[in-house]
């Protein structure tokens, strides 16, 4: 099953209402129709429902960072897969190291979320990932095993059009280091060969996206791994420039 490349772009607590970068970002979108990759953007909650209004009809997607796992209700402070829904995201990432970490969210707070998600009709991109410490003991493949099966939304139906993983080396994020092409090959094809054997045939489909300290000079080597699917960029997808840059070296450009 061939595999649209997805480029997505995680702002985290960047951005506020003035900034031009989605705006500058639809207007290179819409000089084409059939670009060979799908392109989102993942901007903080606030600016949700005004990007949506910015880069509307441009084909780009608007994904939201974390969502709760109810529908509604006494949950203050949070926002739900159905208020993403109602924004106009088609994405929400979930399960990323920063929200692990800060908001110590474990695997099976992640797989509910998921679950929601996709429950609502988002597309859920799942984050999972090792820390140094993990890989320097040689942990690599059980710990990303280990959230990938975790985590994985299993009470609705998973299939390979809205579920995508992105692998992200926690010790690769914000830093410019990033493992070899070899391992980044070697650890996607790790992560296809576990989800066959989660939700069988469909994986073929599933999109795998790499993430960590990606940029226009590592994106073409990176996007031509067989088994990787596109991108989940954070600080180079700040500047439109540099984002589309990354996505202009999609290899079937
Ligand atoms: P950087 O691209 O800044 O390393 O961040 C990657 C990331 O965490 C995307 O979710």
């Amino acid at each position: 099953m061939a595999r649209r490349l997805l480029i997505a772009g995680n702002w985290k607590m960047n951005g506020f209402l003035a900034d031009s970068l989605a705006d500058t970002l639809a207007t290179l979108m819409r000089k084409k129709q059939d670009w060979p990759f799908e392109m989102v953007v993942c901007p903080p909650f606030t600016l949700l429902h005004y990007l949506g209004k910015i880069i509307s009809g441009s084909g780009m997607a608007l994904g939201a960072q974390d969502c709760h796992l109810k529908g509604s209700g006494a949950h203050t402070g949070d926002i739900s897969p159905l208020m993403l829904k109602d924004v106009g995201c088609t994405y929400v990432i979930l399960g990323h190291s920063e929200r692990r970490m800060d908001h110590g969210e474990g695997d099976s707070l992640i797989r509910e979320k998921a679950t929601a998600a996709l429950g609502a009709g988002l597309k859920v991109i799942l984050c999972i990932g090792e820390t140094e410490a993990e890989r320097d003991s040689g942990q690599t493949l059980t710990v990303n095993q280990t959230q990938l099966k975790g985590s994985m939304p299993v009470a609705v139906d998973v299939d390979a059009t809205n579920l995508v993983i992105a692998y992200e080396p926690v010790w690769a994020i914000g830093t410019g280091r990033t493992p070899t092409n070899l391992e980044i090959q070697e650890i996607h094809a790790f992560i296809r060969k576990e989800l066959l054997s989660l939700i069988g045939k469909a994986a073929e489909g599933v999109r795998i996206l790499y993430g960590g300290s990606m940029k226009p000079g590592n994106a073409g080597e990176i996007l031509a791994l067989p088994d990787v699917d596109g991108g989940l960029i954070g600080g180079a997808s700040l500047k439109a420039e540099d984002f589309w840059a990354i996505a202009q070296q999609s290899p079937s450009l």
